[in-house]
């Protein structure tokens, strides 16, 4: 009795299975593999499950290969090993002898299964074509001799698989080919990368060098202008000031000359408060507008006392002339409203100066302003019929 079941053929990435056709009801399974890896190794893998037997002894089990690719003769088989109840240790025959070849096998049965496995190194005669066959020989349960076998083929498995490795080989050689070079490329990269930073560097630091220097530079040459600014302005503050000291002066000066030139008409005072006071040397008929006119030329006016100090000075100084002669000053009454005014300014005159004898109403009448210098008083007089002198104000130039 003799199964023979039909072959599929199982392409995965990396290994080449030739197994049967499921038949869950076959005793015998045979797996053929093939690695991927270069040599190439086949694992032939025969077992009998002892439950799905109808023997009752098994005696041996047996691996052959066909002997070329020939599919007409079923007599083209060789044995290549095999395990029998006598001989626990697999045997190797004939056609496997000189090959590379491992293989392992275990004797069993009724309980247990039985197998034998044997791979082969580069089997150079395993070709396209080539078929493998496991067989069990043993009792059947009638007492009969009976051999039952699977048959498994690797069919074009060996070119395809050659093109497969040959394309995987060529892939994993490119693969590392490819790696390298981008190791390469990874290590030129990195050092570009280095190279770069340092001309990088290099160029901003001259870069920042030069801002830093230009910076410098311009905070130097800012400096220098602010100092060159601040010195012009320093000596220009000099110059102005100088040149004030010098228009001073030559106010002074001419003030000077002009009141050299009054002393021949005036007697002068001492400066109080920046003011010259000039008392006329003449006494004459007064005109209120000639006697200021006459101050104007000395660049004075006549006298406008403002308050008790300026009167205790002028007062004073007319006291150290020792003279009997009535002085005026620029003082008149307004015919229009009542009230006696400064001749110079028109400002009206202060009321606290008049001489306590006299009252408001005794000086409506009257039109100038007299100075007594024992006193210190003011005190209104009549314009008319009197031969006076008068008193100038002449303002000294500070500034
Ligand atoms: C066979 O199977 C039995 C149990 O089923 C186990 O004890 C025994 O070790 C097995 N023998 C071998 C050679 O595997
Ligand atoms: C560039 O300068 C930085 C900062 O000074 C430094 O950390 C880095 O190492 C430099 N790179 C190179 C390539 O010199
Ligand atoms: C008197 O007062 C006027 C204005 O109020 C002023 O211009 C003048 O300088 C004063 N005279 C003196 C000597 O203070
Ligand atoms: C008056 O004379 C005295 C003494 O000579 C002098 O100290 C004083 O300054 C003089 N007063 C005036 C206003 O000229």
């Amino acid at each position: 009795m003799s199964i023979i079941h039909g072959l599929g053929v199982v392409v995965t990435a990396f290994a080449i299975i030739t197994r049967p056709g499921k038949a869950s009801d076959s005793p015998l399974s045979l797996d053929v593999t093939m690695s991927a890896d270069s040599p190439q190794t086949a694992t032939i893998s025969c077992s009998l499950n002892p439950s799905l037997t109808p023997m009752k002894t098994l005696d041996e089990l047996s691996i052959y290969g066909s002997k070329s690719n020939s599919k007409k003769t079923k007599n083209d088989f060789q044995i290549l090993a095999s395990v029998d109840r006598w001989n626990a240790n697999p045997q190797i025959f004939g056609a496997l002898a000189r090959s590379a070849v491992v293989v392992s096998g275990s004797y069993g049965f009724e309980t247990n299964s039985s197998e034998l496995t044997i791979s082969l190194k580069s089997p150079s005669w395993s070709s396209s074509g080539h078929r493998y066959k496991c067989a069990a020989r043993g009792t059947h349960h009638n007492g009969d001799m009976v051999t039952i076998s699977e048959t498994a083929k690797i069919d074009t498995t060996t070119p395809q698989y050659s093109a497969l490795a040959q394309k995987v080989d060529l892939l994993s050689a490119n693969v590392k080919k490819g790696l390298t070079n981008l190791e390469d490329r990874l290590s030129a990269l990195e050092d570009r990368v280095n190279t770069d930073a340092l001309i990088r560097n290099s160029t901003f630091g001259h870069f920042q060098q030069a801002v830093d220097n230009f910076a410098q530079t311009s905070e130097d040459k800012f400096q220098s202008l602010r100092d060159a600014l601040d010195n012009a302005r320093d000596e220009f503050s000099n110059l102005e000031y100088t040149v004030n000291k010098l228009k001073m002066g030559q106010g002074l000066l001419t003030q000077g000359i002009i009141l050299l030139n009054a002393e021949k008409y005036f007697e002068l005072s001492l400066v109080h408060k920046d003011t010259v006071y000039g008392a006329s040397k003449t006494a004459e008929t007064f005109d209120i507008l000639k006697a200021n006119r006459r101050c104007r030329r000395f660049k004075g006016y006549l006298a406008e006392i403002n308050d008790s100090d300026e009167l205790n000075f002028v007062a004073n100084f007319l006291r150290n002339l020792s003279s009997n002669d009535l002085f005026f000053v620029g003082g008149k009454n307004s015919q229009r409203d009542g009230q006696f005014r400064f001749y110079h300014s028109w400002k009206p005159m202060p009321n606290g100066l008049w001489s306590p004898t006299q009252s408001k109403s005794d000086r409506n009448d009257l039109g100038c302003v007299k100075i007594d210098p024992q006193e210190a008083t003011l005190t209104a007089v009549s314009c008319d019929g009197h031969h006076v002198k008068y008193i100038c104000e002449i303002p000294i130039p500070t500034q």
